[in-house]
Parts: C-alpha cells; sequence; structure tokens
C-alpha cells in the first residue's frame, strides 16, 4: 500500500476541514502497523481511503498494484471483499440480525462461496473470540466488547490479506483486550496478515512493528529516533 501526496477535505460547510494533508507512507506486505494520534488527526479517514470505503481524496493511493482512484466502483468493491477486512470504530453491526448471521454477511457477496465451510470458519471464529455461546443473539443482547469482537469475526471470515482496525480493543476489558492483541500478533506471525491498527492503547501499540502518528492530518515524524 502506498500513498502519494494523499488529501481529504471534510466539507464541513463554511468551514471545510482538512482531514487529511499530503500523507505519503508505504505499508508492505506482513506489516503490523499501529496508527496513533489524537482525536481528531484524521486517522478513521486515513483507514477509510486505504481501505477504499472513501473515495473523496485527493491525490493517489496504491493498494496490492492497484491505483483506487482508476478503479470502477465494482472493482474496487471486489478487491476490498477479496483482500481487506475492515473493523469500524463504531462496528456497524447489523441490528436485526444474529451473531452467526452478522459474521457471515461478507459471504453473500462471495459467488464462489461453499456455504458449509464458511459457516465453520463463522463458529471458529466466534470460539476462538470467545463468542461460542453468543452466536444466536442479536447485537441489542451484547455488550459493547462483544459487538466488538463480533466485528473482528466478521472481518476475518473471508481470511483478508489485510485487515484494516479502528481502535479494536477500545471497548474491551484487560482480559478481552489482549485476547485480541494475541490473535493479532498470531494471524500476523503465521498467516502473513498485513494489518493497520487504530488505537490509543499502548498494549496494542507496543505488539506493532511500526507506529504511524497522525498530527492534524499529516503524518508527524517529530517524535521518531533519528537514524
Ligand atoms: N464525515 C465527515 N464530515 C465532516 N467532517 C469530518 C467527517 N469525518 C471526519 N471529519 C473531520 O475530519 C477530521 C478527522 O476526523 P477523523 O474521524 O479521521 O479523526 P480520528 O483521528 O479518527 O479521531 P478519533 O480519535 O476521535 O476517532 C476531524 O476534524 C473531523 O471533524
Ligand atoms: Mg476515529
Amino acid at each position: 500500500m502506498r500513498t502519494r501526496g494523499l488529501g481529504r477535505v471534510h466539507d464541513g460547510g463554511r468551514d471545510a476541514r482538512r482531514a487529511l494533508v499530503d500523507v505519503e507512507i508505504v505499508i508492505e506486505e506482513g506489516e503490523f502497523v499501529c496508527v496513533l494520534g489524537p482525536s481528531g488527526s484524521g486517522k478513521s479517514t486515513l483507514l477509510a481511503v486505504i481501505g477504499g470505503l472513501d473515495r473523496g481524496y485527493e491525490g493517489q493511493v496504491e493498494l496490492y498494484g492497484q491505483d483506487l482512484g482508476r478503479m470502477s466502483d465494482a472493482a474496487l468493491a471486489r478487491l476490498r471483499g477479496e483482500r481487506i477486512g475492515f473493523v469500524f470504530q463504531h462496528f456497524h453491526l447489523l441490528h436485526h440480525l444474529t451473531v452467526i448471521e452478522n459474521v457471515t454477511t461478507p459471504a453473500l457477496f462471495d459467488p464462489r462461496g461453499d456455504e458449509h465451510a464458511c459457516l465453520a470458519r463463522a463458529k471458529q471464529l466466534l470460539e476462538r473470540l470467545g463468542l461460542a455461546d453468543r452466536a444466536g443473539d442479536t447485537p441489542a443482547e451484547l455488550s459493547g466488547g462483544q459487538r466488538q469482537r463480533v466485528a473482528i469475526a466478521r472481518a476475518l471470515l473471508r481470511k483478508p490479506k489485510l485487515l484494516l482496525c479502528d481502535e479494536p480493543t477500545g471497548n474491551l476489558d484487560a482480559d478481552t483486550g489482549a485476547r485480541i492483541i494475541e490473535l493479532f500478533e498470531e494471524l500476523h506471525r503465521e498467516e502473513g496478515l498485513t494489518i493497520v491498527a487504530v488505537t490509543h492503547e499502548e498494549r496494542l501499540a507496543r505488539a506493532a512493528t511500526r507506529i504511524l502518528r497522525l498530527k492534524e492530518g499529516r503524518v508527524d515524524t517529530s517524535n521518531e529516533e533519528p537514524a
């Protein structure tokens, strides 16, 4: 993943907000990057842009050798479905569906899908995330941390190559948070999953192989060690 001169202005009526300014980053396959920065520094905006969800940017974003700006919406949707898992800051679960249905929704868009294998994978992920007994509940019946784990299971369903997560441990107690971090480390180490995680949390940041800091929409290099 590479950005060149990436900018994003959010339309804010009279005062448009420059959420990203001239961001130049390269993230290699297999990296585990944590994105840190104060509230409003552009972290969620950056994830949405590099994940192909926000197309209103300036500059260039290259993902798996393709220039996102030149792709059709359909091609971009396919790339997202096949390669990217997204854990949103506010989860975006579907409230009329059960937990297991939420986790398997990404498979609805998979033309080659094997329903049986998909259900087995979903169950295995729920098990791993400590939610095996909640498969039939709806999100309304879950705590914030449980919803977050459902969102993580959903993001991992189709074995993405790139996992983008916005505060994935933000709503979790210390133990559950530690389990999620372990899971990320394991997926990173054993399956070569590339992870980009926005976080305020020390422990998650320590697990990363690289820290990227944002400040007022720009990459902040002021804290970096001199080479
Ligand atoms: N949809 C939007 N419409 C207008 N302005 C937006 C929108 N989304 C973000 N912004 C603005 O862009 C800037 C960056 O927002 P962003 O959500 O990327 O920050 P963040 O670093 O994720 O913050 P937080 O840590 O609070 O989640 C902020 O000034 C915000 O007000
Ligand atoms: Mg955010």
